[in-house]
């Protein structure tokens, strides 16, 4: 259900924090002028009056309906802005949009999950989802992977997560340092050590476009099937709702018909991995 009957009309919401993660990144609290009810996965569009728009995915619990967090990275003018926001100032948000994961067919089956960089964002909010319904998954695998230890986000929050029982969970960054003492090497040399039943379990894989390509292929060599491989995709959005076309892939829309899309749905498209 959108938050307005026009899903072209922003509604009006509230920042309610601002919160450094990284040098690049930061985490939006925002309470949306009505209560939101998004499906992990989903996005929204926020717009930064007098800037632009842009699509976010919600990194914060879906089952909170009177707050919801965007992280976002700073790459360009819009992003720019919200990096720019103050406790107060008022925003605009449209949505949910997009189909979200497709948790029922996650249940009863083991489920390993393949994070790099600004993906941990709607991997948050999935994982939370995880958490929440912990009896209804066999067994959970997190594999995330950055950069360098500055760049990890929610660090402490993933460290967390290894503490609880139906989690196995190693994390990785590309040039290890002092402050680290987990893996070092890209995120593909930590799926080496997965113990599971690669044939029937799920694969879950969030990230940057070269990190997904690689997990990818990875992942088949390992032997899951390409319908157990879902992948959250990117694509420059306007209308968000399958009107303009802007997002196509294939005979998809991004908007609509993703941003989460099975493998087998997408791959013969050549330029999945832009
Ligand atoms: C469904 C969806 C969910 C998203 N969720 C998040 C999120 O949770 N957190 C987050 O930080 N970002 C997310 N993004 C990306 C975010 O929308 C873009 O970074 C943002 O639109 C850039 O706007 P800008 O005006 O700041 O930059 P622009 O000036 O528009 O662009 C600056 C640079 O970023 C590149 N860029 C712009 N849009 C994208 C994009 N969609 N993917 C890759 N590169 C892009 C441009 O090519 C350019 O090089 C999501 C995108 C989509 C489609
Ligand atoms: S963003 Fe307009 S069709 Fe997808």
């Amino acid at each position: 259900m959108y938050i307005s009957k026009n899903p072209y009309r922003p509604i009006k919401s509230e920042v309610m924090d601002v919160i450094t993660e990284t040098s690049t990144i930061k985490t939006i609290k925002i309470r949306p002028g009505e209560p939101i009810d998004f499906k992990t996965g989903q996005f929204i569009e926020l717009t930064i009056p007098g800037v632009g728009e842009a699509p976010f995915t919600p990194s914060s619990r879906p089952a909170i309906k009177e707050m919801l967090e965007i992280t976002v990275m700073k790459v360009g003018k819009v992003t720019e802005a919200i990096h720019n926001l103050k406790k107060g100032d008022i925003i605009g948000l449209r949505g949910p949009f997009g189909n979200g994961y497709p948790l029922d067919e996650f249940r009863g089956k083991e489920v390993l999950i393949v994070g790099g960089g600004c993906g941990f964002a709607p991997l948050r909010s999935l994982m939370y989802e995880f958490f929440d319904h912990e009896d209804e998954f066999k067994k959970l695998f997190f594999r995330g992977g950055c950069k360098t230890s500055k760049d990890f986000l929610y660090r402490k929050e993933i460290e967390e997560w290894a503490k609880r029982n139906n989690i196995n969970l190693e994390l990785t960054v590309d040039e290890g340092d002092s402050e680290w003492d987990w893996k070092v090497g890209v995120v593909t040399t930590i799926l080496d050590d997965v113990d599971m039943d690669f044939a029937n379990g799920v694969a879950i894989v969030c990230g940057p476009p070269i990190m997904m390509k690689y997990a990818t292929k990875k992942l088949l060599e390992m032997g899951f099937r390409d319908k157990n491989i879902y992948l959250s995709m990117e694509r420059n959005m306007s209308c968000g709702i399958g009107k303009c076309g802007h997002c196509r892939l294939g005979i998809y829309y991004t908007c609509k018909d993703g941003p989460v899309f099975r493998y087998d749905m997408i791959k013969n498209y050549p330029d999945i991995w832009d």
